[in-house]
């Protein structure tokens, strides 16, 4: 991977977004802010620029991307829509919710975005910059969290600059991620099967489909259902021990609500226990324990809500390094 780009940043604007459509329309690497998390943006259309953003990341090849488009219409070129599909589309977009659906006859998402499956994933994000990169760009975004593969997502432009750096060519800088953990993915091949939990809990979107989601079963490292769900996905350096009850000696914790024991070096996720402010603030504590060196304790997150994709994120970022 060449390093050495100049990345510049950009504060989100009118002309970011021109600039940011004139970059992607060149084939060139575009950090933006959507409500889950950071994007990185390459034309979807283009194998070179996708190319590209996996060599950024330095991301393993057989990971499929999200394909992100301004409106639930321009998805229809794309995939090819069941009546749940439709359904989901209807009421959760724009929003925190990935399809994953049969890729339509004439695509043009390059095979490489897609790791050569026949199926796509396709969302429509919750973010007046992302959509109004969208728009002025005019085709199909693909966008994997920007931070470099294996690493936290980012929830802010700072963290995308420590990651990616000289290695894309802008940054469009909006404040923080609202959400805070990535999208939930829904796979719409058969029967609604969640993969991925993410910023729609499971139990609102069941209440709208009128039943049960399949639980995807736990994939494998060689044939990874959502490959971002590889077992150490969401990896900071150090050591995570999870549902702890206090800190011992030498580690910083990671609370959670309004009892947090004493530990020299705290940071809150939520101390009023509000499971969406904690979900907006995971990634970026993560990151700043993780920058002090320290192993992390992290206290316990009730399973319910965005609590499902705290802990899921928790739990890969707790995992065995590969
Ligand atoms: O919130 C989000 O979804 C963010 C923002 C930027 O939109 N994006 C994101 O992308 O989290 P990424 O690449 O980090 O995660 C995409 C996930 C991966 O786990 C990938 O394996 C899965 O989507 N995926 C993509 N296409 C798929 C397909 N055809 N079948 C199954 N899983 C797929
Ligand atoms: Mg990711």
């Amino acid at each position: 991977m060449k390093v050495g780009l100049k990345t510049q940043i950009l504060p989100a604007s009118e002309a970011a977004v021109t600039a940011a459509a004139r970059i992607l329309a060149g084939g060139g690497l575009v950090a933006f802010p959507t409500e889950t998390v950071y994007g990185l943006g390459a034309d979807a259309t283009n194998g070179a620029a996708v190319a590209r953003l996996y060599a950024a990341k330095g991301r393993p090849r057989f990971n499929p991307l999200i394909a992100h488009v301004a409106e639930a219409r321009g998805a229809l070129a794309l995939a090819r829509f069941s009546d749940d599909a439709r359904l989901l589309a209807g009421v959760f977009w724009p929003g925190p919710l990935t399809l994953v659906l049969p890729k339509a006859e004439s695509c043009p998402v390059s095979d490489l975005a897609t790791a050569g499956l026949d199926s796509i994933a396709v969302r429509v994000p919750d973010h007046t910059i992302a959509r109004d990169l969208l728009k002025a760009f005019g085709k199909p975004v693909v966008a994997p969290s920007a931070n470099q593969s294996g690493h936290v997502s980012p929830t802010l432009a700072e963290h995308v600059r420590a990651d990616l750096a000289g290695r894309i060519d802008l940054i469009v800088d909006g404040g923080p991620a609202s959400v805070g953990v990535e999208s939930t993915i829904v796979s719409c091949l058969g029967a609604p099967t969640l993969l991925r939990p993410g910023g729609v809990p499971r139990d609102v979107i069941e209440r709208v489909l009128g039943h049960p989601l399949v639980i995807a079963d736990a994939p494998s490292d060689d044939a990874p259902l959502a490959p971002g769900m590889l077992a150490s996905h969401y990896a900071p350096k150090s050591t995570l021990r999870l549902n702890a009850i206090d800190a011992r000696p030498g580690e910083a914790l990671l609370a959670f609500g309004t009892d947090a024991p004493h530990a020299p070096t705290t940071l809150n996720l939520s101390p009023s226990g509000d499971l969406i402010e904690a979900a907006a603030n995971l990634f970026h504590h993560l990151r700043t324990l993780d920058a002090a060196g320290a192993a992390i304790a992290v206290m316990p997150i009730p399973d319910e809500g965005l609590g499902e994709a705290i802990n899921d994120r928790l739990a890969r970022a707790a995992a065995p390094r590969p």
